[in-house]
């Protein structure tokens, strides 16, 4: 694997869960792989559990590991070719690329979504650019249109998970005040395509996700009905994709409360965090024993652990 942009890099998706969980059980066995090797983390945007988790799991491996956030610590980067750079950008993709990869083996990138022009951000152009000047793997630590890490972390919950053998899942849209991305919900729905389950989309109508990857996966508009027997229900908010980066809907009637949640067969809560208490789910649902979310942050370690590992050989 030469680079990890999204779930579709992955050599062997069930081995790589497989490989999260046996670094699970005992963190330090691969401690000789990166040993001599250095892990850069570039963040164009905030982080908690991305960042602290990969570094972690840069070190279970032995690795050196670099954090740079972009926002105030670095120069602002141009990516356009050709650009007569009398703007704020001093620093261009072509010497920046260049230049990490002479001091790092492997580079994570975390760049978001613009929300603001759907081509500029499918095109994926700050992993696209730093892939086409750099000579090293890249890790995708979430971009414009997916976060495969945490679909790998999610997928290694699940397996974690007491659940039927034929669980009922649903990813649930659910309110937000800002515009949110759909990297968390494209990268969730492309890794239960590799999960034997029932496996249900529920949002608003106006908030489909990319039919090029929701593919013939069913998407019910009421919620209720969604949520009717499910064994895990994954929650997560994201802007229209049809009408790009637009908020179509303000009212809480989608927010997961101890009432949605009794229509479901006693299931696990899910979700990637940071989460909106109250906004997005009540607080009775998040402090509930079958809520998942710390566990979900937990797995971030073992399953970049995983990527990196895999990345490295
Ligand atoms: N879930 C997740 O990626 O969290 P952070 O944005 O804090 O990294």
């Amino acid at each position: 694997m030469k680079q990890f942009l999204t779930l579709n890099d992955l050599p062997d998706f069930d081995a790589q869960v497989a490989l999260a969980k046996e670094i699970k059980s005992n963190p330090y066995q691969y401690e000789q792989v990166g040993r001599r090797k250095t892990l850069g983390l570039l963040f164009f945007n905030p982080s908690l559990r991305t960042r602290l988790s990969t570094q972690k799991a840069g070190r279970l491996l032995g690795m050196d590991v670099m954090v740079m956030n972009f926002s105030n610590e670095a120069w602002a980067i141009e990516y356009e070719d050709g650009t007569i750079m009398e703007g704020l950008r001093s620093e261009h993709v072509k010497e920046a690329a260049q230049v990490v990869s002479q001091y790092c083996d492997v580079v994570g990138i975390r760049a978001f979504a613009s929300l603001t022009d759907k081509e500029k951000d499918e095109e994926e152009q700050v992993l696209q650019k730093f892939i086409e000047h750099a000579n090293m793997p890249i890790l995708n630590m979430e971009s414009a249109t997916a976060h495969p890490l945490q679909a790998l972390a999610d997928a290694l919950t699940l397996k974690e998970l007491s659940l039927p053998k034929r669980p009922k899942v649903v990813l649930t849209w659910a309110p937000h005040p800002k515009a949110l991305p759909h990297a968390v919900g494209n990268s969730f729905t492309r890794m239960m395509q590799h999960m034997d389950a029932d496996f249900v989309i529920a949002n608003p109508e106006g908030y489909d996700l990319d039919k090029r990857i929701t593919k013939d996966i069913p998407v019910l508009h009421n919620q209720d009905e969604a949520l009717k027997n499910a064994d895990v229900v994954y929650a997560k908010n994201w802007c229209s994709y049809e009408h790009y980066g637009q908020i179509l809907k303000t009212d809480n009637t989608w927010m997961l409360t101890p009432d949605k949640m009794a229509l479901t067969n006693n299931a696990s809560f899910m979700h990637c965090l940071p989460i909106r208490r109250n906004v997005v789910v009540t607080d009775g649902v998040l402090d509930h024993p079958t809520s998942r979310v710390i566990q979900q942050a937990n797995n971030r370690t073992f399953a970049a652990a995983a990527v990196l590992k895999t990345l490295l050989s």
